[in-house]
């Protein structure tokens, strides 16, 4: 596999071209930002972190039929995908209050939900990543009613599994599954898959018994321990 020219730098993550035309690779960056970019810095070791961590749970979700871009890890921060087409949505969903939840609807941060939500937000820097409705992404293409029938299945089973792996499979992992935001991707011949990464960026991880955040949180908010917060759910998941 041969890396070959950059297609695409985003805020976490570079894309290249690899010499196979179904294939890419990324390239993770240890560089952080929140707010849509207004705060930047950067997270020592991150990009390993969330390449392994990505990589760990993508291997996971494909043990459970849900089907992912992961290739192969070919470096502790570089990994090679299957080339998709971005749906540009970001899928949120939330088994407890938090973040902009919390704030939009005024519920307590940490209050468990009466039912598990899923939110989508339209992927656009320069809008700000509005908030988007099932009617509304379809009304403007940004997917189609199947496309979105299958990611909104796909996005409670990842959850499912996401929570019964935290609770069942590794108990010394004691996190509590908050919320999470994923993505998806088309494949060339049209199947949905998931894409992007599920890192301590695009989930809220709490511990499960002191509720300490062990997530991008402690950079969003200026909470110190960001590094060791990343560490900390590297080293609990045996990686
Ligand atoms: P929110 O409460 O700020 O809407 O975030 C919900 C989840 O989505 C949380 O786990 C963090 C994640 N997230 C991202 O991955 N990228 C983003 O740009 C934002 C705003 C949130």
């Amino acid at each position: 596999m041969k890396k070959m020219e950059q297609l695409y730098e985003g805020k976490a993550k570079k894309v290249f071209k690899t010499d196979d035309e179904n294939l890419y690779i990324v390239d993770y960056k240890d560089d952080a930002t929140a707010f849509n970019g207004l705060k930047k810095g950067q997270i020592a070791g991150k990009g390993v972190v969330n390449n392994k961590m990505s990589n760990f749970l993508m291997q996971i979700m494909e043990k459970n039929g849900i089907p992912t871009h992961f290739v192969e890890e070919i470096s502790d921060r570089e990994t090679v995908v299957k080339r998709v087409e971005i749906v540009p949505l970001e899928v949120i969903i939330r088994n407890i209050a938090a973040g902009s939840f919390s704030k939009r609807f005024g519920v307590e941060e940490g209050k468990k939900l009466n039912c598990t939500t899923l939110e989508y937000c339209l992927k656009n820097d320069d809008l700000g990543d509005p908030m988007i409705n099932d009617y509304q992404i379809i009304a403007i293409g940004a997917a189609t009613k199947e496309d979105l029938d299958t990611i909104a299945d796909l996005t409670f089973k990842v959850n499912d599994v996401l929570k019964d792996f935290m609770r069942n499979y590794l108990k010394d992992l004691n996190i509590d599954l908050i919320d999470f935001k994923i993505e998806f991707g088309k494949t060339p011949d049209g199947q949905i898959i998931l894409a992007d990464e599920i890192s301590p960026d695009t989930c809220r991880l709490w511990d499960a018994t002191t509720h300490e955040k062990l997530d991008k949180d402690r950079f969003r908010r200026d909470m110190g321990n960001v590094e060791e917060a990343y560490a900390e759910v590297f080293k609990r998941l045996g990686l």
